[in-house]
């Protein structure tokens, strides 16, 4: 079949949540350039009005919703609306993430010095949101009986990494779990339920700290290409777990991140 037809998303509806910036942004432009109707959902009011712009300026077609995806009622209804909406809900990723702040190296980081209120908010935003997202899709997916969900995870959820914090990667564990989980239930309804795990790209979470030179440098020296990403590198791999490319695939969590876990 021709790659043109593999990856052809047209009268596709998706959700991609925090799709204002980083790899989410990229997903988004991704699917939009191949077809789907793309709906953005983000808390920054500011860059999802540019991101949604950039969709529609280049002819492609979206809209945008601003969400606090930890707040589960309001993700849910969001979810609920596009998919009630437009009649039909085809691809989720839920994508939204926030940092766990300092790595389990430092002494900020350290078990001790871990706080309730940090714990409590990366698990809500990472995790427990992302079960919400795919809760809410399944849905409508169900009925369907069609869908592709993809979740973005990490290689901090694969193994203990000693670039990140206790919720970080505790937080990703869990959704390379969730991910397992749903896709068993899901498959008799041809909801096929993949992760990403990506090693580092530049994107802006922790505030864009990867961006600066010392910290990137410590990066990219845990990756075996010996760089870190770019964030478009994240759009074949998304393309092909929200197309019919991957009609077989399901229950997979593919690390994206230069050779890092294969040492
Ligand atoms: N950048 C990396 O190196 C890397 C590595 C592994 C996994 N990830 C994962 O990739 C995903 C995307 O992160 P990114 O690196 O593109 O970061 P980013 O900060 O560039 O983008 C994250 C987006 O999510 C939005 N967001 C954050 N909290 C939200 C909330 N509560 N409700 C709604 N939107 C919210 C932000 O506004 C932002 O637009 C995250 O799940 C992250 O954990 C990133």
């Amino acid at each position: 079949m021709q790659a043109e037809k593999l990856f052809d998303l047209r009268g596709q509806v998706a959700v991609v949540t925090g799709a204002a910036s980083g790899l989410g942004l990229a997903i988004t432009k991704t699917l939009a350039a191949n077809g789907a109707h793309v709906a953005l959902l983000d808390l920054n009011v500011d860059t999802l009005a540019a991101a949604t712009n950039w969709v529609k300026d280049h002819g492609y077609s979206a809209e945008s919703h601003q969400v606090d995806v930890s707040d589960s009622a309001a993700l849910r209804t969001t979810i609920d609306g596009v998919a009630e909406r437009h009649g039909r809900l085809d691809i989720l990723v839920a994508n939204a993430g926030i940092s766990g702040g300092p790595n389990s190296r430092t002494d900020a980081g350290a078990i001790e010095n871990v706080s309730d209120e940090l714990w409590n908010r990366v698990v809500d935003v990472n995790l427990t949101a992302t079960f919400v997202a795919i809760q809410s899709a399944a849905k409508h997916m169900k009925k369907q009986k069609s869908g592709r969900i993809v979740a973005i995870a990490s290689i901090a959820g694969l193994r203990g990494d000693p670039m990140t914090g206790y919720a970080y990667a505790s937080s990703k564990g869990a959704v390379v779990n969730l991910v397992k989980q749903a896709s068993w239930e899901l498959a008799p309804y041809n909801v096929l339920v993949n992760g990403i795990a990506p090693g580092p790209f530049r994107t802006n979470i922790a505030g864009g700290r990867i961006r600066e030179p010392e910290i990137e440098k410590a990066f990219a020296d845990t990756v075996p290409l010996g760089r870190i990403a770019e964030t478009d590198e994240i759009m074949g791999l998304a393309l092909l777990l929200c197309s019919k490319a991957s009609s077989f695939m399901t229950g997979a969590v593919i690390p994206i991140d230069g050779g890092t876990v294969a040492i």
